[in-house]
């Protein structure tokens, strides 16, 4: 019998015995340091002359793996094997493909502080964020699964006399699963698994710029009895390979999160039917973000400061959710941008490795030179009160940063930074604090802070993003407690970690029999 979904807890690194054990994993992720990673095509590793190198954001002289890079040649073959594959991992039962999901959940749950310092590692996350990726890979698994068994019987629909009626759900094809590197182990295995479980053969080609968590998930599935050719692991260029897998004629959806641009090229691309192609391709695209956290002046303004601070800066900021803009209601404007300055001069930035660092680097130096443009644009729109340098001399390490008194219609009240970077904004009241939080192309989080139940029913109607969150930050989703997903530019709210999203790997089938 299976036990009822309940979210992997997170780990207190205050604890003595906890932090030791990280630290041993710290260590034993050290000792691989520099490894190769092969691609896995119908369950052969294949080691190629070209590779991609993952490198330590936080000492970019630090090779944490090297990993072969796939080219069109080899993502065909991955195509072939997939689409082969098909005929008969369609036919497997549910069960069976859910117990490889608790399987694979158990192996790295028993494995956990491994996977988050291959995180701290390879992503410059710090432990507590680390963490968190684990235990929300952890936690598709283990909800997926479980979806995927209530699902297994299809649902419920009438028959008249001598009739016999039935709805179902088969499941689609090959998918192509193309993954961030900001959540590079949850995301990846969650939309990885998603479509497995489902029935569905998978190409998976991870970010760039963290491969290595997603080769050693591939090596769990493999643990966990997931049969050859059912995953095929095929790291490689967005343009050359993700353009390739996109167009192809045997490819029946996409599952796509990352970036606003990338995620519109691929679904301009897949409305193209190709030579040969006998469906529509199914596009699931989660992309960016410029989330807002409102504040009211009926409201806790001490919960408000401590919201704004975590959810701007936890990760550098690099997340979808992440707080890049707080629009406070004018009468309690200084108050709150007081105490947030006050919150962020207290944050440490630094070796992500030290448990003692709030913040570590931001990803690459792409990252590290668009972070800083927007820091310089936000000079010209508003007023640095905290934060604005950045080092890259050994990592990409930048300050938090805030840029108080922007006007509405700011850049950096508009655009993505995808960094330690928040804008401040004044309303004159509530009505027009929201206003304001709608004003972007994006609808992805949004947090309002606020004790006036009115304020709270209003902003629930008219707030429109994807995930809503009353008196609290506006990151961390909980998978199986807040689906997750955006509105507008920020995607097609596909609901990860949600009821709906399995059925979006999935086409329902009726059949009717006369008896
Ligand atoms: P990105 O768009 O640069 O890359 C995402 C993936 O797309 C990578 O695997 C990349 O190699 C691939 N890619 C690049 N060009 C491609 C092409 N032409 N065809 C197919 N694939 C291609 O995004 P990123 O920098 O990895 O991630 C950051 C972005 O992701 C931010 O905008 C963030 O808001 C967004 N994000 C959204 C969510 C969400 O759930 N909405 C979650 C995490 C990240
Ligand atoms: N699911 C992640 C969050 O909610 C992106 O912060």
């Amino acid at each position: 019998m299976v036990q009822p979904y309940k979210h992997e807890p997170f780990t207190d690194f205050n604890n003595e015995a906890n932090n030791k054990a990280f630290q041993v994993a710290l260590n034993d992720v050290a000792k691989e340091l520099g490894n190769n990673y092969p691609l896995v095509i119908n369950g052969e590793k294949i080691f190629t002359d070209e590779v991609i190198t993952s490198v330590n954001p936080a000492d970019k002289k630090e090779v944490i793996g090297i990993v072969s890079k796939a080219n069109k040649d080899l993502a065909e073959q991955a195509m072939q094997a997939a689409d082969k594959t098909f005929q008969t991992w369609r036919k497997t039962k549910a069960e069976m493909r859910a117990n490889i999901l608790f399987r694979a959940a158990a192996i790295v749950r028993r494995r956990k502080h491994y996977f988050s310092a291959l995180l701290v590692k390879e992503a410059g996350k710090p432990w507590n964020e680390a963490d968190a990726d684990t235990a929300e890979a952890i936690d598709f698994m283990e909800y997926y699964a479980r979806q995927m068994l209530k699902l297994k019987d299809g649902m419920p629909v009438e028959s008249r006399p001598i009739e016999l009626n039935t709805f179902s759900y088969v499941p689609l094809g090959v998918g192509v699963i193309i993954s961030p590197w900001n959540f590079p182990f949850a995301i990846m295995a969650g939309m990885t698994t998603a479509a497995l479980v489902s029935g569905n053969t998978v190409l998976l080609k991870p970010a760039s710029t963290t491969p290595v968590i997603a080769a050693k998930f591939i090596e769990v599935l493999e643990e966990a009895g997931l049969p050859a050719g059912v995953v095929n692991f095929i790291p490689g260029s967005g343009a050359e390979v993700g353009d390739y897998l996109v167009d192809h004629p045997r490819t029946r959806f996409i599952s796509f999160t990352g970036s606003r641009d990338v995620g519109i090229r691929i679904y301009e691309r897949a409305s193209k039917v190709h030579e040969g192609q006998i469906w529509l391709k199914r596009v699931i695209a989660e992309m960016g973000g410029k989330d807002t956290i409102v504040v009211d002046k009926e409201a806790d303004l001490e919960l408000a400061a401590q919201s704004i601070v975590a959810s701007a800066f936890g990760f550098s900021g690099q997340k979808c959710s992440a707080c890049s803009r707080t629009v406070i209601v004018e009468d309690v404007y200084d108050q709150v941008l007081n105490r947030v300055i006050e919150l962020t001069k207290e944050k440490t930035v630094g070796e992500p490795t030290d448990v003692n660092n709030f913040m570590g680097p931001v990803i690459d130096q792409a990252a590290y030179d668009k972070v800083m443009s927007y820091v310089e644009i936000g000079k010209t729109e508003g007023k640095l009160v905290a934060g604005g340098e950045g080092d890259n001399s050994k990592g990409f390490f930048i300050q938090p940063t805030i840029i108080a008194d922007v006007d509405e219609n700011a850049r950096v009240m508009k655009e993505e930074i995808f960094g330690p970077v928040v804008a401040f904004c004044k309303a004159k009241d509530f009505t027009h604090a929201i206003e304001i939080a709608n004003n972007t192309d994006y609808g992805l989080t949004g947090a309002v802070i606020t004790t006036n139940s009115e304020h709270i029913e209003q902003a629930r109607e008219d707030f429109h993003v994807g995930n809503l969150y009353f008196n609290r930050g506006c990151t961390g989703a909980i998978v199986g407690y807040q689906p997750f997903g955006g509105f507008n530019m920020s995607g097609t709210d596909s609901k990860a970690g949600g009821p709906d999203y399995l059925v979006l790997h999935l086409q329902g089938k009726t059949t009717a029999e006369t008896l």
